[in-house]
């Protein structure tokens, strides 16, 4: 039995493991979808199997396999899209008029409040979204990983600072990743600062090394929990 005025539904889909999640606030019967792509109708099913209204469209960041299902939910929905400026900018295209956001800010999908995390690393304008404790990361964190620094936009030492600050977040905090690429779908933050290897380093020279040198010739999905040396 849950007391929050919300549900997380998680669907997988696409050739790159995309999770696209739905979020439905119970009250009002509205809902959001993060990173609408790939299957846009088996996102409508499950709207409409749900019984609720997309309302809101919310990207954790511009990258393809995120965002190529935005067009085809707007044919369907009248749904506000919401991005971070600062990945707006860094985009440079997208679609319609959306609410550009600052880290800090609270959307209100009717009852639920869903604050906007500005985490940088994966692209300068990445988001997270936090509902109570949940925890939509997209690429910023994956499950026992994170997301790559070495793309346009991408920035190891930023990405550092930003997991780091994540890893401040309460230990029952329930990551939803943008990717399923782990031996489980989700974990807590506690799991993550124990079994998450980016999570281990001090230094930021370290993890920029193991990040952009290390990481990829030594490790492959699915991720399991690796222990702190
Ligand atoms: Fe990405």
């Amino acid at each position: 039995m849950t007391n929050t005025p919300f549900t997380i539904d998680a669907l997988e889909l696409g050739p790159m493991e995309n999770f696209v999640y739905l979020i439905r606030d119970h009250a009002s019967g509205r809902a959001a979808v993060v990173d609408p792509a790939w299957d846009v109708q088996q996102i409508i099913a499950l709207a409409q199997q749900q019984d609720v209204t997309i309302t809101d469209v919310l990207l954790t960041h511009s990258h393809h396999d995120h965002i190529n299902g935005i067009d085809d939910v707007l044919k369907q929905y009248d749904a506000q899209l919401h991005l971070l400026k600062t990945e707006a900018s860094f985009w440079g295209a997208s679609p319609n008029t959306p609410s550009l956001h600052h880290g800090g800010d609270i959307i209100k999908l009717g009852e639920t409040e869903i604050k906007v995390l500005h985490t940088p690393g994966h692209t300068p304008g990445s988001a997270c979204y936090q509902l109570g404790d949940d925890l939509i990361t997209g690429d910023t964190m994956f499950v026992y990983g994170c997301g790559r620094c070495d793309l346009s936009g991408g920035d190891p030492e930023v990405m550092h600072d930003t997991l780091r600050k994540l890893g401040k977040l309460p230990d029952s905090t329930l990551i939803h990743p943008g990717h399923n690429y782990a031996d489980k779908t989700t974990c807590t933050m506690h799991e993550q600062v124990e079994g998450n290897p980016f999570m281990h380093f001090d230094a930021t020279e370290d993890f920029v090394h193991y990040r952009m040198h290390e990481h990829d010739k030594t490790r492959n999905s699915p991720y399991h929990a690796v222990l702190k040396k």
